[in-house]
C-alpha cells in the first residue's frame, strides 16, 4: 500500500486568508514511494526523534474562531506515528528515497499544542529541507535559534502557530531558503530586528511572508535589498512606517505584494514607478497605505496581468477609472472603506471572470439590473456594505448562483427580503443587516445549507423564525437580533451543531428556550437578552460557553449548575428575570474567568458566597442588586483584584462594610443602598483614588461623617455621593465637600460610564432623580450628585458647597440644618435640582438662586424661611409647594403678599384663592417667561440624558458584537481582494 501524506501545495503555505477562506484548502495525495519498490527502513535515530517530538505536545483543536478560515480541516497527523512503523510512511512525514533521511515535515494543521523547546528533538533532525508547523499551538513558544541549524532548509512555515518573541537571527543562516513563512503569529507579537541581515543572505528567497511580524524598527528603504527573485511579499500588518520606496520597483519578478496595513504613505511618482515597472504584478494589496495624493486615474496603467487589486482604506478622493474593470484578468477588486471615492460601477465590459468584489463604505453607486448580473455572474464574493445607493431590483441576486459571501448591510434596504436568496446555494456567509428589511425571513434561507453566517439583525423582521433554519447544519454565526421576530425559537436551532454564536436579543420572543439549544456542542456566545422569554433555565449539556446573557427576560427557577462548570464564561447575565429564586451556590467560584457576573433584578435568596470577593482578580463587574440577598457582604477582596463596578444595593444585607474593600483599588462603582447594614461611615474608602460613584443610603449607618486629615484626597473623582436615608448626626463633612474635585469641574464629555475592558459595560444605577426614584440604564459621565437627605447632620450649611461648582443635584433635606441658606449656592450654576426641604433653615431666600438657570427642581418647604421669593426667569416656573411650610415667606408663587419692605403681611395666614394669581406677575414676569424658564430647564435635563431609559439597542452589544468577530471582520474587509 502507498504511503500517503497530505500537505498543502507550495503556492498555499502563505497563511490563508480570507479571501481564500471560502474554499477549501486544496489536499492533494502525494505518493513518497512507488508501491512497487522496497520500502526503505527509516533510519532509528529519527524514528526516535519523531516519536520523542509527537510526546512533546498535546493534541488539542483551536477553536474555530481564532482560525482564518472556517474551512481549515485540523486533524491530528502524528496520531498515525507508532514505533515499530517505518517512520516514511507516516502522515506528514517524506524521506529522501536512497537515503531513508526526514528530509520534509508537513504537519500544518495537526492539533500540535505545547511549547517548543530549543532541546527538541525535532532540531535533531538535521537533513530536513521542508518544514511546516503553520496552525498548530505552540503556545507563545520563541522560535529557537536552532532553526539556523537547518543547513539545507529550502521551506520554512511557522505561521499562525502561537510563536512569540523576536525573530532569531539565526535565521539568516538558512541561505538556501526559497520560501519563509512566519505570518499570523498574534498580531504582532513576533518581532523582527535583523530584518536587513535576513534579507542579504537569503538570496534564493522567492516566497516572503512576514505578515503582522512586528517591524516596525525596519525603514520600508530596506525592502530594496531583498533578492531580486523575489515572487511573493507579504508584510500586512507589520507597523513599518514612511514612504513607500519607489525602489519596490526593482523587484520585477513580483507576482504578488502586500503591504496593507501598515503605515506607510505612497507619493503619486513612486506609485507610478511601482505600477509601471511590476509588470509581472498579478496581486496588489496596499490597503490602508495612504493614498489621498493619488488622484485614483492614476491607477489605469495598471499591469494586465493583474488579477487581485486591494486598495481598501487608502483615502482615495475622487471619481475612481471605471478601466480597473475592464482589466481582462481581474478576479478580485477591493475599494472599500475610501470614503470619498465616487462614481458608477459599470453594467458592462467587466472582467468575465470577476469573483471578488467589495465596495463597502465607498460613494460608489451601483445598479442592480439585468445587464449587470449577467456581467456578474462569476462573482463569488459581493460586499457591499454602506454604498451610497443601490438602485435595485434585489430579487435579481438570486440570479448570481456562484456567491459565496453576501453583504449588503447598512443600505437603507428596505421592503421584504426576497427570497431568490435562496437560490444561492453556494453562500457562505449572508449579511444583511442593518437595513429595513420587514416582514418575514423567507424560509428559502433555509436551503442554503453551506451557510456558516447569518446575519440578518437590525432590521424590522417580523413573524417567526422559519423552523427551515434548522436545516443549516454548517451555521456557526446566526444574528438575528433587534428585529421584531415573535413566536417560540424553534427547537431545530438545534440541529446547528456547528453553532458558536447565536444572538437573538431584542425581540420579542416567547415561550420557553427549547431544550435543544442547552445541548449545541460548540455554543460560545448566547445572547437572548430582552425578550419575553420563560420557563426555566435548563442544564447546559456542554461546557463551551464563554458568554451568556438572558437578561430581560420572565424566566424563572433556579440558576442551572451547569452553568458553573463553563470554565471559559466571561460574562453571565441574568440580570432582571426578576423570577430567578434559589441561592447563589458558591460554585460561580468555580468561574475563574469570569469577567462580568450579573444577577441583579432577581429574587435571589440566601448569603452571598464569600468567596465572591477573591475568586478571581479578572472580575471587574459584580452586580448582584435588587434581590433578597441575606448575611454579610463578602468579607474578604483579595489584592490587586480587577473590580470596577460593585453593587449590592437593594438586598437584605446585614453586618458591616469589609474594610478589605481597599484592595478592590481600581473600583470606580459601589453600590451598597438599600439593605440593613449596620456601621459607622467607611472611612476607608477614601483610599479608593477611582471611585466615582459611591451610594450607601438607606442603611442603618450612623455615626458623625468628617473625613479625617489621614485622607486629605479622599474622594475626589467621585461623581455621585449618596449617603441618604441613614442615621448619620454631626454637621455636613466640609473636610469632604472641600476635596470633591470632580463636582468642581464640569465634564462635557458625552459618553456613558463603562468599563473599556474586552467586554464593554455600561454602569446602571436606580437612584432619586429631581425627586423619583429612577432605574438609570445608563450614566453620562457629566452626572454629579450630592445626596445627604434623611439623616440627622445639623448645624449650617458649608459656605464650601458653593465650590462643587458641576453639581447637578444637591439634596440636603430632611435634617436638622440651621442657618441661613448660604449665598454661596448661586454659584451652583449647573444645578438641576435642589432639595433643602424640612430642615431648620431660616432667613431669606437668597437672590443668588434667581440666577440657577438649569434649575427644574425646587424644594425649600417646611423651613423658617422668610422674606420675599427671588425673581428670576427659573424661581418663577415653580410652584408653591417648592416652598410651602414657611410661613413667613411671601411673593410669587406663594399666595401671600410682600409688603414694600419684603416681609409679609404678618397677620394673614397663607391664602389659597386662586382669584389672586395673576395679581402676583406683576412684578417682572410674564407668562412667557414662565413658560420659557420651565421649557429650558425641563429640555436641558432631558436631553443631556442622564436618564436614558432602556433603548432597543445597548451600544455596548453592537460593540461585543463587533469585538466577537473582531478578527475575522477585519479580515474580510482587507483581505477580500486576495486570492491564491
Ligand atoms: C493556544 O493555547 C493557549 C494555552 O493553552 C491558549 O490560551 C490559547 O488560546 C491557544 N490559542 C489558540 C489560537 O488556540
Ligand atoms: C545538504 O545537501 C547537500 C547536497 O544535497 C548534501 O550533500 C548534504 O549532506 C546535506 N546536508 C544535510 C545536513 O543533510
Ligand atoms: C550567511 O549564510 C552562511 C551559510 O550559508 C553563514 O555561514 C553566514 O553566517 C550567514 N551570514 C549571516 C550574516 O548570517
Amino acid at each position: 500500500m502507498p504511503s500517503v501524506y497530505f500537505s498543502s501545495k507550495p503556492s498555499a503555505m502563505g497563511f490563508s486568508l480570507l479571501s481564500r477562506s471560502f474554499f477549501l484548502i486544496l489536499f492533494h495525495f502525494h505518493s513518497t514511494l512507488s508501491s512497487s519498490a522496497p520500502p526503505p527502513l527509516c533510519a532509528h535515530h529519527q524514528s526516535l526523534s519523531l516519536l520523542q517530538f509527537k510526546q512533546s505536545f498535546s493534541i488539542q483543536t483551536i477553536p474555530r474562531e481564532y482560525l482564518p478560515s472556517f474551512h481549515i480541516i485540523q486533524y491530528p497527523k502524528t496520531e498515525s506515528w507508532k514505533e515499530g512503523t517505518d517512520c516514511c510512511f507516516w502522515d506528514g512525514v517524506t524521506c529522501d528515497l536512497p537515503t531513508g533521511l526526514v528530509t520534509g515535515l508537513h504537519l500544518s494543521s495537526s492539533m500540535l499544542h505545547g511549547t517548543l523547546h530549543s532541546n527538541n528533538s525535532l532540531f535533531s533532525l538535521h537533513h530536513l529541507r521542508k518544514l511546516d508547523l503553520s496552525f498548530n499551538n505552540f503556545t507563545t513558544s520563541h522560535i529557537s535559534s536552532r532553526f539556523g541549524q537547518f543547513s539545507n532548509l529550502t521551506h520554512l512555515n511557522l505561521s499562525s502557530s502561537s510563536f512569540t518573541g523576536q525573530v532569531p537571527s539565526e535565521i539568516s543562516h538558512l541561505s538556501k531558503l526559497v520560501s519563509l513563512d512566519l505570518s499570523w503569529n498574534g498580531y504582532q507579537d513576533l518581532q523582527l530586528i535583523s530584518f536587513d541581515k535576513i534579507v542579504r543572505n537569503l538570496t534564493k528567497l522567492r516566497e516572503l511572508d512576514l505578515s503582522s511580524v512586528d517591524m516596525s524598527l525596519v525603514v520600508p528603504g530596506s525592502l530594496m535589498n531583498l533578492s531580486s527573485s523575489l515572487s511573493s511579499l507579504r508584510l500586512d500588518d507589520c507597523g513599518m512606517r514612511g514612504k513607500l520606496p519607489s525602489s519596490m520597483g526593482k523587484l520585477k519578478h513580483l507576482r504578488y505584494l502586500d503591504l496593507g496595513g501598515n503605515f506607510l504613505s505612497a507619493e503619486p511618482v513612486s506609485l507610478y514607478k511601482i505600477v509601471q515597472n511590476l509588470t509581472k504584478l498579478r496581486e496588489l494589496a496596499l490597503d490602508s497605505i495612504d493614498m489621498s495624493l493619488v488622484a485614483p486615474n492614476s491607477l489605469t496603467n495598471l499591469s494586465s496581468s493583474l488579477s487581485s487589486i486591494s486598495l481598501s482604506g487608502c483615502g482615495l478622493q475622487g471619481k475612481f477609472p471605471g478601466n480597473i474593470f475592464h482589466l481582462q484578468n481581474l478576479e478580485a477588486l477591493s475599494l472599500s472603506y475610501n470614503e470619498g471615492l465616487t462614481g458608477s460601477f459599470p453594467s458592462s465590459n467587466l472582467s468575465n471572470v470577476l469573483s471578488d468584489l467589495d465596495l463597502s463604505n465607498t460613494r460608489i453607486s451601483l445598479y442592480l439590473e439585468n445587464d449587470l448580473i449577467s456581467s456578474l455572474k462569476s462573482l463569488r464574493v459581493m460586499c457591499l456594505r454602506n454604498i451610497s445607493i443601490i438602485r435595485s431590483d434585489l430579487a435579481l441576486l438570486g440570479n448570481l448562483t456562484n456567491l459565496m459571501s453576501l453583504v449588503l448591510s447598512n443600505n437603507n434596504l428596505n421592503g421584504q427580503i426576497p427570497s431568490s436568496l435562496g437560490n444561492l446555494v453556494q453562500l457562505s456567509s449572508l449579511d444583511l443587516s442593518d437595513n429595513n428589511f420587514s416582514g418575514q425571513i423567507p424560509s428559502s434561507l433555509g436551503n442554503l445549507v453551506q451557510l456558516f453566517s447569518l446575519d440578518l439583525s437590525n432590521n424590522n423582521l417580523s413573524g417567526q423564525i422559519p423552523s427551515s433554519l434548522g436545516n443549516l447544519t454548517q451555521l456557526t454565526v446566526l444574528v438575528l437580533s433587534n428585529n421584531n421576530l415573535i413566536g417560540h425559537i424553534p427547537s431545530s436551532l438545534g440541529n446547528l451543531i456547528q453553532l458558536s454564536t447565536l444572538h437573538l436579543m431584542n425581540n420579542n420572543f416567547s415561550g420557553q428556550i427549547p431544550s435543544s439549544l442547552f445541548a449545541l456542542p460548540s455554543l460560545i456566545y448566547l445572547d437572548l437578552h430582552s425578550n419575553n422569554l420563560r420557563g426555566n433555565i435548563s442544564e447546559f449539556k456542554h461546557d463551551s460557553l464563554r458568554y451568556l446573557d438572558l437578561s430581560n427576560n420572565n424566566l424563572h427557577g433556579t440558576i442551572p449548575s451547569s452553568i458553573f462548570k463553563q470554565q471559559i464564561l466571561a460574562v453571565l447575565n441574568l440580570a432582571s428575570n426578576s423570577k430567578l429564586t434559589g441561592e447563589i451556590s458558591s460554585s460561580i467560584c468555580k468561574l475563574k474567568n469570569l469577567l462580568v457576573l450579573n444577577l441583579s433584578n432577581n429574587s435571589l435568596s440566601g448569603s452571598t458566597p464569600p468567596c465572591l470577593g477573591n475568586f478571581s482578580n479578572l472580575l471587574y463587574v459584580l452586580h448582584l442588586g435588587m434581590n433578597n440577598l441575606q448575611g454579610t457582604m463578602p468579607s474578604t477582596f483579595s489584592k490587586d483584584n480587577g473590580l470596577k463596578y460593585l453593587n449590592l444595593g437593594e438586598n437584605k444585607l446585614e453586618g458591616k462594610i469589609s474594610p478589605s474593600i481597599i484592595n478592590c483599588t481600581v473600583l470606580e462603582f459601589l453600590d451598597l443602598g438599600n439593605n440593613k447594614i449596620e456601621d459607622t461611615f467607611p472611612y476607608f474608602l477614601g483610599t479608593l483614588a477611582e471611585l466615582q460613584i459611591l451610594v450607601l443610603k438607606s442603611n442603618k449607618l450612623q455615626g458623625f461623617v468628617n473625613g479625617s486629615a489621614a485622607y486629605d484626597s479622599a474622594f475626589s473623582k467621585l461623581q455621585i455621593f449618596d449617603i441618604s436615608n441613614n442615621n448619620f448626626s454631626g454637621p455636613l463633612p466640609t473636610r469632604y465637600f472641600n476635596g470633591l474635585q470632580a463636582m468642581m469641574a464640569s465634564d462635557h464629555n458625552m459618553i456613558y460610564m463603562r468599563t473599556t475592558n474586552y467586554f464593554e459595560f455600561v454602569y446602571s444605577i436606580q437612584m432619586t432623580w429631581k425627586s423619583v426614584e429612577i432605574e438609570f440604564d445608563k450614566i453620562r459621565s457629566t452626572i454629579r450628585i450630592l445626596d445627604l437627605s434623611d439623616n440627622s447632620f445639623t448645624g449650617e450649611i458649608p459656605k464650601v458647597i458653593g465650590k462643587l461648582k458641576a453639581l447637578q443635584q444637591l439634596n440636603l433635606s430632611h435634617n436638622s440644618l440651621t442657618g441661613h441658606i448660604q449665598s454661596s449656592l448661586g454659584n451652583l450654576t449647573n444645578l438641576e435640582s435642589l432639595d433643602l426641604s424640612s430642615n431648620s433653615l431660616t432667613g431669606r431666600i437668597p437672590t443668588q438662586l434667581g440666577g440657577l438657570t438649569f434649575l427644574g427642581t425646587l424644594n425649600l418647604s417646611h423651613n423658617q424661611l422668610e422674606g420675599p421669593i427671588p425673581g428670576g426667569m427659573q424661581f418663577s416656573t415653580f410652584n408653591a409647594t417648592s416652598f410651602e411650610g414657611n410661613l413667613r415667606l411671601c411673593g410669587f408663587p406663594v399666595l401671600k403678599k410682600c409688603y414694600r419692605d419684603g416681609d409679609p403681611e404678618q397677620s394673614l395666614p397663607p391664602s389659597y384663592n386662586e382669584g389672586e394669581d395673576s395679581t402676583l406677575f406683576g412684578d417682572g414676569f410674564g407668562w412667557k417667561a414662565v413658560a420659557m424658564g420651565y421649557g429650558c430647564g425641563f429640555v436641558i435635563g432631558v436631553a443631556m440624558g442622564y436618564i436614558v431609559f432602556r433603548t432597543k439597542k445597548p451600544a455596548w452589544f453592537r460593540r461585543m458584537v463587533e469585538d466577537t468577530w473582531n478578527i475575522n471582520k477585519k479580515k474580510t474587509r482587507k483581505k477580500v481582494g486576495r486570492r491564491k
